[in-house]
């Protein structure tokens, strides 16, 4: 197959690295040349996070400051199709992503060409896709397929476990037996059926029907208890972070946020998932499958 692909992304622990190489190893099998981009920060943030660096970066994600990228190379200028990698950073696309997505030359070569987006995640995406669907419509991608891996554990159980991966820079055992933190090796070497389900339109030239088979087979599947959750928090994320962007004293209202988001997380999400499962479960099926579709619609 003479198809020419760009698979572009930033990934800090090289989890996105290797869904991206699942989702792209049919395709290359396929004879398709695949060009693997992975992007960086002129002023890389250091990994694994301290506490404070993690909650710094609040108010840059959710205003989405533009940081500037270290130059990359691309070797073409337009592509067959466009593998963008995403992560969500405080239910906003990540500060790397969001600066490549205001990158002059990337912006030239997504214009027109078909883009899949893939992310993989603790378990909130959905803001942050929101948003990263008008960036690719503003740049005039054509946005055709998306796929979300997110770890399927409890929402309370991964909070412990993402924190103990990024505090400690290793995706180990939090206290030796809690689960292993982000996505499951399983589900990231799943990732290459979906990449094989794309073949068929990247041979045709024809993404007609692509986000239909992948939500189909459960490629992007949202939970609406979680969605329901990242609609409140990001009406609060941004207030605070307009607040804490104006404040001359930032570390101590940092501080207030961090409190807040453990407040949020262990006694308003709880609350928020019983409400949900007593009250919008049994009665809005009809509002939520509509919320949903209109959440997976792109273009
Ligand atoms: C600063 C920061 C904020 C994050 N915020 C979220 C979030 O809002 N929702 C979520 O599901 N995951 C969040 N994560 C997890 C990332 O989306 C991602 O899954 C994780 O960083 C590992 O993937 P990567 O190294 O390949 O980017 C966050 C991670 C970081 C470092």
């Amino acid at each position: 197959m003479n198809k020419k692909v760009l698979a572009i992304y930033f990934s800090q622990t090289g989890q996105l690295g290797q869904i991206i190489d699942n989702f792209c190893a049919p395709l290359i099998e396929a004879g398709a040349t695949v060009e693997k981009v992975q992007i960086h920060l002129k002023n890389e943030f250091d990994f694994p996070w301290t506490t404070p660096r993690f909650f710094s970066v609040m108010p840059d994600c959710v205003l989405g400051t533009v940081y500037q990228l270290e130059p990359y190379q691309l070797k073409q200028s337009s592509y067959d199709l466009i593998v963008l990698g995403y992560q969500p950073w405080f239910l906003s696309p990540s500060i790397p992503f969001n600066a490549l997505m205001h990158d002059a030359n990337f912006l030239q070569v997504i214009k027109n060409s078909p883009v899949i987006t893939i992310t993989g995640v603790r378990n909130m995406w959905v803001n942050a896709f929101e948003k990263i669907k008008i960036l690719l419509k503003d740049a005039g991608a054509n946005h055709v397929g998306t796929v979300a891996l997110y770890d399927r554990h409890l929402n309370l159980v991964s909070i412990f476990t993402i924190f103990h991966w990024m505090l400690k820079g290793e995706k180990s055992r939090y206290l030796g037996f809690f689960p292993l933190p982000g996505v499951s090796d399983a589900d990231i070497c799943n990732t290459k059926n979906f990449g094989e389900l794309a073949l068929p339109y990247l041979e045709k030239n024809n993404w007609d029907g692509l986000q239909e088979t992948f939500i189909r087979v459960k490629a992007v599947d949202p939970k609406y208890h979680l969605m329901f959750i990242e609609g409140k928090a990001g009406i609060m994320f941004k207030i605070w972070a307009n607040v804490i962007s104006n404040k001359q004293n930032k570390t101590f209202w940092l501080v207030a946020f961090k409190y807040y988001l453990l407040i949020a997380l262990f006694i308003a999400a709880p609350l928020v998932w019983i409400i949900n499962m007593l009250i919008f479960k049994p009665f809005l099926s009809k509002h939520i499958k509509n919320k949903k579709a209109a959440l997976l619609k792109l273009n």
